[in-house]
Formats: C-alpha cells, sequence, structure tokens
C-alpha cells in the first residue's frame, strides 16, 4: 500500500481572524450549522478524549446533543471507562473533524455531570429500544457473547410495562467547559489557518497558531 502517496490539496476556504466571532462558541455554531446544512457525515459526533490521573490517554466518539454558553453536552454511561475516567480526572478533549468543509476544531475543557432534570429529559426522549439499551448495557464491562446481551434486552423488553422505561442512574449527562478552542480550516499547500482561542479569566484571547 502507497499510503505515502495519499494526499489533498485543501481549497475550499479560508479562515479570517478579522471576519470570526469574538465568541468561540458563536464561531462553532456557525460552524456546525454549516455542517449540518451541507450534509456532512455525522455532523454531531466529536471525539471524547479521557486520560487517568496519570496521564494515559484514551479516546472515542459521542454524539453532541447540547451547545450553549456553557460548552458542549453527551451523554452516556457513567459506570463507562470515559465515565470512571472523567470521575478521577475532569480534564477532556473533544474533536470535530468536517472533511466536506476541511475542517477541524479542536477542544479542551473541564466536563462535569449534568443535572438530573437535563439527563431525565434527555433520556426520555430517546426511542424506547434506545432506553431499553441504556438499561440493560453495562457499558466497557467484559460479557460472554452477542446473545447475552440480545436476552437481556428481550427480558428487559418483556419486564417493562406499556415502553415506560425509567432512566438508570449510572445514565447522563456531562458537559464541557471549554478553555481553549482552536478553529483550523485547511488551505493549499500545507500553510493552513489555525485560530485559537483560550480562556483568561472571563475574557477570550485570540491568536493565530503556525500550521
Ligand atoms: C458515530 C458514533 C456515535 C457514538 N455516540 C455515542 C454517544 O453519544 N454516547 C456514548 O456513550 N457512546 C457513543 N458511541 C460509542 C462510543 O464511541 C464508545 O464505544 C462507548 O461510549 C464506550 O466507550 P468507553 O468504553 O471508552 O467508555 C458512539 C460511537 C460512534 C461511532
Amino acid at each position: 500500500m502507497e499510503l505515502a502517496n495519499i494526499r489533498k490539496d485543501y481549497r475550499l476556504k479560508v479562515l479570517d481572524e478579522n471576519q470570526i466571532s469574538r465568541d468561540p462558541l458563536q464561531q462553532f455554531e456557525i460552524w456546525l450549522n454549516e455542517a449540518i446544512e451541507i450534509r456532512a457525515n455525522e455532523p454531531t459526533a466529536m471525539v471524547l478524549a479521557t486520560a487517568t490521573p496519570d496521564g494515559v490517554p484514551s479516546s472515542r466518539i459521542v454524539l453532541l446533543k447540547a451547545l450553549s454558553d456553557h460548552g458542549f453536552g453527551f451523554f452516556t454511561n457513567y459506570s463507562s471507562r470515559k465515565g470512571t475516567e472523567i470521575a478521577l480526572n475532569q480534564n477532556v478533549a473533544l474533536l470535530f473533524h468536517w472533511p466536506e468543509l476541511e475542517r477541524q476544531v479542536r477542544i479542551e475543557g473541564k466536563a462535569d455531570k449534568t443535572s438530573y432534570r437535563i439527563s431525565e429529559d434527555y433520556f426520555n426522549t430517546r426511542p424506547y429500544e434506545s432506553r431499553l439499551s441504556a438499561v440493560i448495557s453495562n457499558q466497557s464491562q467484559v460479557v460472554p457473547d452477542r446473545k447475552f446481551l440480545e436476552k437481556l434486552w428481550e427480558e428487559q423488553q418483556n419486564d417493562s410495562v406499556e415502553k415506560e422505561v425509567a432512566r438508570p442512574s449510572h445514565w447522563g449527562g456531562y458537559m464541557v467547559e471549554p478553555f481553549r478552542i482552536e478553529f483550523w480550516q485547511g488551505r493549499s499547500n500545507r500553510l493552513h489557518d489555525r485560530i485559537l482561542f483560550y480562556r483568561q479569566g472571563m475574557d477570550w484571547n485570540i491568536t493565530r497558531l503556525a500550521p
């Protein structure tokens, strides 16, 4: 395989600090909306990186389900590998890649559990079948085989009355409050645009990084 010969020049767009919003969350929303409008593949999918207290990292994709002045929200199992890592180390990183727009956004921040109400409200919007899976899946634990999971799922289905499935206490949301957000726009000849926002007190500073 000639991996060394796989390359692409990026020419679609430019990122100019004079035209960017002074609020990185607003700028993120503009880019996310563009990704949704052009029907990018899984526009809300983001890589979530966590780390153990002694710095061993792990990453996986989760879906962005909330965006506000407070940051970026997603939902998961609190007892999963990511959940146990966040419990011991709140520092996380998020990464969005929208190849159709030749764009990347890197976010670093602190993750906190969302309120009971937010977790409850979102859980109840999920399809019945997904709620059943959340109840029976001890996410990240070893299981004997697929049949084991399917049996648990069917048993849970038989037990649930009129599609009422309560949110298990180990399932809920996290909100990531960012302190660093970098917008990357691919440019020609590998001379990409990188605009970095970093938090200083209540303010956001803006700088440009070398590609
Ligand atoms: C496109 C996509 C979306 C996903 N969305 C979520 C999600 O929103 N929440 C979640 O817990 N896992 C989601 N997953 C599964 C995670 O990537 C991961 O397998 C799971 O959360 C267990 O991770 P952990 O063992 O590191 O905790 C998604 C995977 C993919 C590929």
